[in-house]
């Protein structure tokens, strides 16, 4: 499988520093030997993905509502965003459980929404600096699995250390593989053999000088990659470090 380098950027891009993240991702995407993403802002989901188009970066949301259509203001569909060119959506980021109060439940609806609207769900957990340090990491991250995954769920998990977001610091590699491990076999169990086709990427604090060695750690299927995706040249870097598979 190959691996998968996601870019969220968050709240961050206007027009002129989109298209100046976008020209030069299209222009060096060729030949690399892993799969593309980009997740800007919903204002620039548009011309990112017309900036884009033909080349072999795909576009993403970072978020969408459980809803088709309605009276919901502010709020953006999964269609909405597969209209304007998104083909992935992030759901359950660590950023919106924290500050929009999401529950598991709410990121499973949101999930089954995104798979409706034909796009793939990447599923976020992560356990915040005070669980892991209480020892319950895998707890957390396993009921965040339980919770926010549909049966017959076939998209991308994401684990991101809420300690590690933007923050500088990683897990070891071991804790990457001890964590990346726990979550393969709980995808089995919940998912059967089904769950060894789910990409499990890691996020936190990825950059060019630490890619390659968290890219090479067993069950690591890619990055999320926040701060760092908003540099064409860092992001291509990180690529560069993906593992061919
Ligand atoms: P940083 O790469 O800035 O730590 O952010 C990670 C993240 O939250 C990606 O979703």
């Amino acid at each position: 499988m190959r691996q998968l380098i996601a870019g969220n950027w968050k709240m961050y891009g206007l027009t002129e520093q989109a298209a100046g993240i976008a020209g030069p991702l299209r222009d060096g995407a060729a030949g690399l030997s892993c799969d593309l993403l980009v997740c800007p802002p919903f204002t620039q989901i548009a011309s990112v993905a017309r900036i884009l188009a033909g080349s072999p970066v795909a576009v993403g949301g970072q978020d969408c509502h459980v809803a088709t259509q309605g009276a919901h203001t502010g709020d953006i569909s999964a269609a909405m965003l597969a209209d304007a060119g998104a083909s992935y959506v992030i759901v359950g980021h660590s950023e919106r459980r924290q500050n929009h109060g999401e529950t598991d439940a709410l990121v499973r609806a949101k999930t089954e929404a995104a798979v409706a609207a034909g796009l793939t769900p990447i599923v976020c957990v992560g356990e915040t600096e005070a669980e892991r340090v209480a020892g319950r990491e895998t707890e957390v991250v396993g009921g965040q699995l339980s919770g926010s995954l549909p049966a017959g769920f076939a998209g991308v998990v994401a684990y991101e250390p809420v300690w590690a977001i933007g923050t500088g610091r990683t897990p070891t590699e071991a804790d990457v593989a001890a964590m990346h491990g726990f979550i393969r076999a709980a995808l089995v169990r919940q998912l059967g053999a089904a769950g060894q086709g789910v990409s499990i990427l890691y996020g936190g604090s990825v950059k060019p000088s630490n890619a390659a060695a968290l890219l090479a750690v067993p069950e690591v299927g890619g990055a999320l990659v926040g701060g760092a995706s908003l540099n064409a040249e860092d992001f291509l870097g990180i690529a560069r470090a993906a593992v061919a598979g």
